[in-house]
């Protein structure tokens, strides 16, 4: 049966080795790198572990968003959404539908949040089309914004607004 939750900090490890793989097998998905995380500190990663919800089966993470809601007074009608990743044998499963879904809802929890925002690599067609499918509208594009092996590629502004 699959979940989506949070992790205890303990299992911190887990994350830091699902994140990893991530950044190794789609590096055109995220604008950090394998080798700058391989260098994250205990700490960092229970940091991040709060802000992250986990695809679970079996015991095994599968899949894992990061979300976060701006504290600055001006922006903190805002939530942000990233670091959206299912590993490829469970792709293709609404895994990754249920977990921005899953992520949604609790963020419109807190009233005062009226839109999310987030930033997708446009060549990431699987992750641009789910985040269209959940009602997110591109908003702009940031032209060469990636740079992967001195290749250049743009990224979506998308958000949702309530
Ligand atoms: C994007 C990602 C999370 C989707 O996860 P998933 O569990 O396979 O997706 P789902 O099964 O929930 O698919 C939901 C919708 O996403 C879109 N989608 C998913 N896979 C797709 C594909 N291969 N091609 C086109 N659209 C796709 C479709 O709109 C799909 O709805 P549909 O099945 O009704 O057509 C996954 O492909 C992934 O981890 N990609 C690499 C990392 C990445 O790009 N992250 C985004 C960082 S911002």
């Amino acid at each position: 049966m699959l979940q989506i939750n949070k992790l205890p900090e303990e299992k911190w490890d887990d994350f830091k080795s699902l994140r990893l793989e991530a950044l190794q097998k789609d590096p055109l998905a995220f604008g950090s790198s394998y080798t700058e995380e391989i260098e994250f500190t205990e700490d960092i990663w229970k940091n991040r572990l709060q802000n992250t919800l986990f695809a679970i089966q079996e015991n095994k993470l599968i899949g894992m968003v990061s979300f976060l809601v701006n504290q600055k007074s001006k922006l903190n009608h805002t939530a942000e959404i990233y670091g959206v990743y299912v590993k490829y044998e469970f792709r293709n499963k609404k895994i990754g539908k249920q977990l921005i879904e899953t992520a949604i809802n609790l963020i419109r929890q807190n009233r005062t949040i009226k839109k999310i925002k987030l930033v997708v690599s446009a060549i990431q067609e699987s992750a641009v089309n789910l985040y269209i499918q959940l009602g997110f509208e591109i908003v702009g594009t940031l032209k060469n914004e990636l740079k992967v092996d001195d290749n250049f590629y743009d990224a979506l502004v998308m958000e949702k607004i309530f």
